[in-house]
Order: structure tokens, then C-alpha cells, then sequence
């Protein structure tokens, strides 16, 4: 008896453990072997006879710009709509980018006294419409953050505003939360993937605070990412791959050891006005966070929202000050040993920055020091329409190999100063990128195994 009964007892468990891993399975199905739909190819193969060497030539370089937390809001005109606007407005223009990338959170979806949230028709219309009328010639990709999934029974919700306003809903669709795109130069193929990482079925707040994807999926996802060659590949998500709560407040910068991945989590653009552009030379990556100028910041416009919620308006666009993204040599704190060319840097025969201004190159006045020390050679503008680079001859081999050097460069105008200083090596070596406890936390909770990744994440 007691035997039969030994039995039952172990089918029955048998059967839960087959439900158990039956629905497992089942809700997870969307995260596995996540196709990846590729847009934008530009053809062209690489041209591997090229001799890559960093010079004066306005070549082997591309950037983009990355923004996130609009919060795009019906009840609050000051900072979030106001400087969305005006980044499209006043900000923009001046960039001009290969590509836009938006990680998230584009809509507030909370009502005015920031109670309960809702999907606002209007918010996410001023997306969309700011966009059609105010982008020209510039790609944009977007993805939802967890505003953006507010109360979202599923994707197919007539409450996902996402799917009928969002720029990319239909890339994230087809992918089922991911997708992709390639950049095909002449010097090289660069890989961007965005993720999707609302929960598709939804625990309302505060539970989504979470991103969706497992460490299975990640790593899938990475597997998925590494399988091709390509000369780098960047991951765009709201969340960062930890999906941590703990990060509230902390701007995560990282570099992972394990996986030689470096995560940089971006500002927002609705309180901070941050905005992100991003250089690629030579496979070398360099990145400024610029704030908006604050004749923005302390504007304070009444009426954000249409009465006829179509026609945009739209500030007056304002000035801004140079913005200056160095890109030869490269940061030390954010260098990736294993995946960049680190050594082109000691090669190169000039530094290279590019200068970002509304005013022509010859009404710029730009100086440059190394440790402090007025640089001999003038710098130059080499670039054209498309690309603001500018260069000015160095011997590296004059520089300390083994020591922490400073370069700043700054830029004049008649009435406006930018400038950028960043700490290099020239012996191929990372230092430290006192992410504090950003850093340390996304150390001890390692799941990303991708080699670059851009996230934010806002609470
Ligand atoms: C990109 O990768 C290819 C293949 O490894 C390489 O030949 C090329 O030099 C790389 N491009 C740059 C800009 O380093
Ligand atoms: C604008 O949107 C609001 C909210 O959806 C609506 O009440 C109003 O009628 C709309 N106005 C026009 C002119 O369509």
C-alpha cells in the first residue's frame, strides 16, 4: 500500500513539475531565439586594403546621438515637452546625425497631480507630430520605457499608443521586442540593436521598474550579437542590464571585465536636459553628455499642447555653445582593450575632435593643451557639410608611455565658449571609471554579455 502510494506521490509531483516547466516555456516564449530584423543596410564591404592610420583625413568616422526620458507631458510645459522641442528645434539642426536613438520612456503618461498613470492620446500625437514636422534627414529609432507601458494589458492594447505613435513600432513588432540595424561603411560594419524591455503583460507600477528580459534571453541575445563580425556592437535599452532597482539616482558607468563590455547609462533629457553624442573613429568610441544651453533651461513656456493637438508649436530656436567631442586620443577611463584599436592612438599623426556650432568654422577660435601646456601646433578645420572635424599635428611619442596625461580643447566664439578635457593613456591601458556604486553594483550582478551597451533608466 505504502508502495502505490510512494508512487502517486511521484507522478503527481512528476505532472507539477511538467506544468510548472510547461508554463515556464510558454511565458517565455517571446524571449527565446528573438528574431532580429536588420534595417538600413548600406552596402558597400569592407575595403580591408585601406591602411588605417589616424591623420588629417575627414575619414573612418561616423556618430550618432542618443536622447532618453522625454516624458513628453500633457500637464507639465516646463522641461520635458519644452526641451524635447527645443532638442529637435535648437539642438539638432547643429548635430546633424547619422541616426537618432531614443531609449525610452518618450510619453509621462501621468495625470496632473502625478497620482495615476495613464496613456495620453495627446502626448503621444506631439511625439509624433513633433517628429514628422521638425526631423528632416535624420533616422530615428525609438523604444518604450516603462512609462511608455503604463497600464498595458498587451502589445496589441488599443491603449499602446506605442504601436500607432511610436517611430519603430513596427520594426519591434516584427522582432517581438528587438531589433536591429547596420551600419555598412567603407572602413567598417557596426552593429546597433535595440531592446524593447517593457513586460509584456502587465504588473502596473511599481512592479515594472523591471525590464523584461531574462539573463537567458541576454545571453541569447548576446550570442545572437557576437555570432557576426562586426568591427562594434551597441545595445540600446531602458533598463540597464541588471534591471535593478538599487541604481535610483546613480549615473551608471561601468565596464564589465567578464564580457569587456562597458554600459553607459545616459541622464535624462525631461529635468536635466542631457543629450549624448557618440563618435566612432577608427573603431576608437568617444562620447560627450552635453546639457541643453540654459537660455533653454530657464524658459518657461505656457502652452504645450496644441488646441487642434496636429500643429506643433514650436519655440524659437536658441543658440547654442560649441560643443567639442574629442575623439583622438581616447578617454582612458572608457577604453575597451580587447575590442578597440587602442594602439592606433601612439600611430596617430593627429588629434582629432569634432566641434559641433551653428557658426562657420572660420568664427571659430580653437585652443588646445596637453597637461596643461599650451599645444604648438594650430588646430585646423579639415571637415565638410556632413562631418565637423577638426585636427592639429601631435607626436605622441614626446608623451610620458606609461602616465595619465589631460587634453583640453576649447572653442571661442564671439560670445559663446565650449569645451571638453579628458584624461588619456598612451600605452593601451584602461583606468578606472569610478562609476562609484553604479559601477560596483552592476559589477556584483553581471548579466550582460554584450561589448557595448547604452541604457538608461528612470524611476
Ligand atoms: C573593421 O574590421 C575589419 C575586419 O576586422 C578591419 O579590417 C577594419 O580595419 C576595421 N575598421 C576599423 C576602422 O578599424
Ligand atoms: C484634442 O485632443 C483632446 C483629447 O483627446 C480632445 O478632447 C480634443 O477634442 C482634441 N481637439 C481637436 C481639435 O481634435
Amino acid at each position: 500500500m505504502a508502495v502505490v502510494r510512494a508512487w502517486i506521490y511521484l507522478l503527481f509531483t512528476l505532472i507539477c513539475f511538467g506544468r510548472v516547466w510547461y508554463l515556464f516555456r510558454l511565458s517565455t516564449a517571446s524571449l527565446r531565439a528573438p528574431r532580429i530584423p536588420t534595417t538600413h543596410t548600406i552596402p558597400a564591404d569592407v575595403d580591408r586594403s585601406i591602411p588605417i592610420s589616424m591623420g588629417a583625413e575627414p575619414k573612418g568616422i561616423f556618430y550618432f546621438v542618443q536622447i532618453s526620458d522625454l516624458h513628453i507631458s500633457k500637464f507639465r510645459p516646463k522641461g520635458h515637452t519644452h526641451y524635447f522641442l527645443h532638442f529637435i528645434r535648437s539642438i539638432l539642426p547643429v548635430l546633424k546625425p547619422s541616426f537618432v536613438v531614443v531609449t525610452g520612456d518618450l510619453t509621462d503618461a501621468k495625470d496632473m497631480r502625478r497620482v495615476t498613470s495613464q496613456q495620453y492620446v495627446e502626448e503621444w500625437s506631439l511625439y509624433n507630430y513633433a517628429i514628422d514636422q521638425g526631423v528632416q534627414g535624420t533616422r530615428w529609432y525609438d523604444m518604450r520605457g516603462n512609462h511608455d507601458c503604463f497600464d498595458l494589458p498587451s502589445w496589441k492594447s488599443r491603449a499602446n499608443l506605442y504601436r500607432t505613435h511610436g517611430q519603430s513600432a513596427s520594426l519591434i513588432a516584427e522582432g517581438g521586442g528587438i531589433y536591429a540595424w547596420e551600419e555598412r561603411l567603407e572602413y567598417g560594419r557596426y552593429k546597433f540593436i535595440a531592446i524593447d524591455a517593457c513586460p509584456k503583460k502587465g504588473p502596473s507600477r511599481p512592479l515594472n521598474f523591471f525590464g523584461y528580459l531574462t539573463s537567458k534571453a541576454m545571453d541569447q541575445l548576446a550570442s545572437h550579437v557576437l555570432s557576426d563580425s562586426y568591427n562594434h556592437t551597441f545595445m540600446f535599452s531602458h533598463y540597464p542590464t541588471t534591471t535593478m532597482v538599487f541604481g535610483l539616482g546613480d549615473i551608471l558607468q561601468a565596464y564589465h571585465p567578464s564580457t569587456q563590455s562597458l554600459e553607459l547609462e545616459l541622464g535624462d533629457l525631461k529635468e536635466h536636459g542631457l543629450y549624448r553624442i557618440v563618435a566612432i573613429d577608427h573603431d576608437l568610441i568617444s562620447f560627450v553628455d552635453t546639457p541643453l544651453p540654459s537660455a533653454i533651461m530657464k524658459s518657461r513656456p505656457e502652452r504645450l499642447i496644441p488646441l487642434d493637438n496636429t500643429t506643433v508649436l514650436w519655440p524659437h530656436a536658441v543658440d547654442i555653445a560649441p560643443v567639442v567631442l574629442i575623439t583622438n586620443p581616447k578617454e582612458a577611463r572608457f577604453s575597451i582593450p580587447a575590442k578597440e584599436p587602442l594602439e592606433q592612438i601612439q600611430k596617430s599623426t593627429h588629434l582629432r575632435f569634432l566641434v559641433f556650432s551653428s557658426l562657420d568654422p572660420s568664427q571659430l577660435q580653437v585652443s588646445i593643451w596637453i597637461d596643461n601646456i599650451e599645444h604648438i601646433h594650430p588646430a585646423e578645420f579639415v571637415g565638410n557639410q556632413e562631418m565637423p572635424l577638426w585636427v592639429a599635428k601631435w607626436d605622441p611619442s614626446s608623451l610620458e608611455l606609461k602616465e595619465l596625461h589631460t587634453i583640453r580643447v576649447q572653442v571661442d566664439t564671439p560670445t559663446m565658449i565650449g569645451s571638453s578635457s579628458i584624461e588619456f593613456r598612451l600605452d593601451n591601458q584602461r583606468t578606472k571609471v569610478n562609476g562609484g556604486t553604479g559601477e560596483w553594483i552592476i559589477s556584483t550582478h553581471m548579466t550582460s554579455t554584450v561589448r557595448f551597451c547604452f541604457s538608461t533608466s528612470s524611476f
